[in-house]
């Protein structure tokens, strides 16, 4: 069994990210395991190229830092040769319905003014990584399960169609704290790409401004301290993110305080110190630019090797190559 996950530099990592991704990455990790940062992903919205630069280092340190082996990290773009070709195969196997019913898409490119053909295929290129390594797991959160069910249904399109190379990779969600939503807006996903970073508690924040915006969480009305995510999201979007710090599930954790200024302030010193370390640890990297380039490199050549024979066999199996 390997799994295959990945982080997107388009914007700084979250503690959703953290706590519903990069956390269990780093815990779960066996040593055939790949995570990477997807910055290619990154292009299919309006972005500027030095700041996906930066934030491609700075999310390469956070998942070094929050414990993950050096030798399973890596950055997509130093695959892109391998990559194109193997989405090139796969978007000839993949048809146009099945790419414009992803719901991330409908949802993005209601945002956008020109939507990039980028946007729709993203999800195949997506297919491309997982396929490519050749992991039978992907661990993600909720809002990416139906793209791990595309690269499945591509995977197995591709084996009866053309002759057996990929194995068909499963999705699995970790338990809690799979969808941490915005501080000020419970209603939405926690988002690196949101415009108000208000809602948003960062990896890299220090622990006062962390203090501050968990203080300002929206929370409702209702006086009860209970675990009721449908009525009362903000105040089980605190639970849970209390929780997952604490190792609990969100009703004992509510059982332990009698007033939200209680949770509150509690969630805000779980959180600081779960990220505490892994600040300290980025930063540090992040200020020793040669290490950080001898990591990429090291696990560019992994994976670069690791791939090299699946996508010599789809292409030989595609009549090409
Ligand atoms: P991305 O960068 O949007 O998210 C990275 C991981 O964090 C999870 N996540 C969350 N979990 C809980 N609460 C949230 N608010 C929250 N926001 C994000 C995501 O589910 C994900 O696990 N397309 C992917 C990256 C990707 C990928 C892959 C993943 C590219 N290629 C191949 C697996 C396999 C993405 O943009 O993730």
């Amino acid at each position: 069994m390997t799994r295959l996950s990945a982080i997107t530099p388009s914007g700084h990592a979250h503690i959703g990210n953290h706590l519903g991704a990069v956390r269990r990455w780093a815990c779960e990790g066996r040593p055939g395991d790949l995570y990477f940062v997807s910055d290619l992903h990154a292009m299919t919205v309006s972005y500027n190229p030095a700041r996906l630069r930066a934030l491609s280092r700075e999310l390469l340190a956070v998942l070094v830092a929050a414990g993950i082996d050096a030798d399973q990290v890596f950055v997509q773009s130093d695959l892109v040769r391998e990559l194109g070709a193997l989405s090139w195969v796969l978007e000839c196997a993949c048809s146009f319905g099945e790419a414009a019913r992803m719901t991330q898409f409908k949802q993005k490119s209601d945002s956008q003014g020109m939507v990039r053909l980028g946007l729709l295929t993203y999800p195949v290129l997506m297919a491309a990584d997982i396929l490519l390594s050749g992991a039978d797991e992907v661990p993600v959160g909720e809002d990416q399960t139906q793209h791990v069910e595309l690269a499945r249904s591509l995977a197995r399109r591709f084996n009866t169609t053309y002759g057996e190379v990929f194995t068909v990779p499963t999705a699995v969600t970790p338990p809690t704290a799979a969808r941490v939503m915005d501080l000020s807006d419970p209603g939405r996903k926690m988002s690196k790409s949101t415009q108000d970073a208000a809602g948003t508690v960062f990896v890299l924040d220090d622990p006062d401004l962390i203090r501050r915006k968990i203080r300002r969480a929206v929370t409702d009305g209702e006086a009860r301290l209970e675990y009721r995510p449908d009525e009362q999201p903000g105040l089980a979007n605190l639970l849970e993110i209390l929780a997952a710090c604490l190792g609990k599930s969100p009703r004992e954790a509510a059982a332990a305080y009698r007033s939200y200024g209680e949770v509150k302030n509690a969630a805000a010193e779980a959180v600081i110190e779960e990220l505490r370390p892994i600040r300290t640890r980025a930063m540090d990297l992040l200020r020793d630019p040669a290490e950080l380039d001898r990591v990429r490199a090291h696990g560019a050549a992994r994976a670069t090797e690791r791939g090299a024979h699946r996508l010599a066999a789809a292409l030989r199996l595609s009549g090409v190559g």
